[in-house]
């Protein structure tokens, strides 16, 4: 069967949500609306169910660059494959060819991939900079991670948690480790967008800021969604229905790892840690994970681990969030 742009966008009730999309940024979670994050995991399900089916024409002659500042090899190579599975070419470009505003300003850089490119993807530490970009690019941006958010990973652990309990509302989260990371503030925020209970088990050094509880506060508010931060970590996890968590030190912190180390140890995801989750509890991480610091191999290779499934699900969820950016939904009735 050939996937087509009118029968994708059959998926959501009309007038479609996914179709306020076309053209948009995607730079942070809070970006979207809840009713968009749900239609875009909808999506990702139509496309993942259908993966087999031949789905070349929904992004035939488009063209995407890539734009890495920092290493990478699940998001590099998952949206390579789902552009080129989409019918679109990629174009990869890292270290000297491209950092934000070093050769050139953002707008600059901005303005002239814009008369090249259908869209752009950009993995850098500078959030500012990539808010710069995007204000002046003419094409859709997306953050493929930046110091302050991860999107597109937050889009594939809600598809994943979707997957796994069937909804998201109601779910306990636990988040363990650097609560202030990127992708922490990333999957909180689609969490409680969704209606999903998120604990941060963190030492007060690496606790979520005041204002970003707050938020979260308000992003949650209509679909019931709460956020917490608690010092001990069997307080966080107690009950919960995932646990996750990452590396202690992200990627340009590298001067912090050894504080890191040190106040971080007791959040480690162990055996005994999950003895205090729900006996379903899966255990989430984004990777890459380093055994035997932020998580047991125990945990990390047991029967409850979904972190493969998480990898595997940030192509199907791009490729849902490059049909909703790139296509119009316009014209078609359902
Ligand atoms: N989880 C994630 O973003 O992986 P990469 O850094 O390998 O892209």
């Amino acid at each position: 069967m050939c996937i087509n742009i009118q029968n994708v966008y059959a998926v959501a009730p009309a007038p479609s949500p996914l179709g306020s999309l076309n053209g948009r940024h995607l730079l942070q979670v809070s970006d979207l609306s809840p009713l968009e994050l749900d239609a875009l995991l909808r999506l990702t399900r139509f496309l993942k169910e259908r993966a087999g089916h031949e789905q070349s024409g929904l992004l035939r002659g488009r063209t995407v660059a890539l734009l890495f500042e920092k290493p990478s090899l699940r998001t590099r190579v998952s949206f390579e494959v789902a552009l080129t599975q989409l019918g679109a070419k990629a174009l990869f470009a890292q270290g000297a060819e491209f950092a934000i505003g070093s050769r050139e300003t953002p707008e600059d850089a901005a303005r002239v991939l814009s008369r090249y490119v259908d869209a752009v993807v950009i993995r850098t530490h500078d959030h500012s900079g990539l808010e710069r970009f995007a204000g002046a690019a003419g094409v859709p941006v997306i953050n493929a991670l930046s110091a302050e958010s991860h999107p597109c990973q937050a889009l594939a652990d809600v598809f994943t948690l979707r997957e796994r309990f069937g909804e998201v509302a109601g779910l306990h989260i636990a988040y363990l480790g650097d609560g202030r990371n990127n992708v922490a503030a990333s999957l909180a925020q689609a969490a409680v967008m969704l209606g999903a209970t998120i604990h941060f088990g963190s030492p007060p050094t690496h606790r979520p800021s005041e204002g970003f509880l707050a938020q979260l506060g308000r992003l949650g508010k209509s679909a019931g969604g709460r956020a917490r931060a608690f010092s001990n970590p069997v307080r966080a996890v107690r009950g919960a229905d995932a646990v996750y968590t990452d590396v202690w030190t992200s990627m340009g912190e590298e001067r912090y790892r050894e504080r890191n180390d040190a106040m971080l140890r007791p959040y480690g995801v162990t055996e005994e840690l999950m003895s205090y989750a729900a006996p379903h509890a899966a255990f989430m991480h984004c990777l890459p994970a380093h055994r035997g610091e932020e998580v047991s191999a125990a945990v990390i290779d047991g029967p409850n681990s979904v972190v493969f499934d998480q990898a595997e699900n940030r192509m199907h969820s791009q490729k849902a969030l490059l049909v909703a950016l790139l296509t119009e939904s316009k014209g078609f009735p359902i």
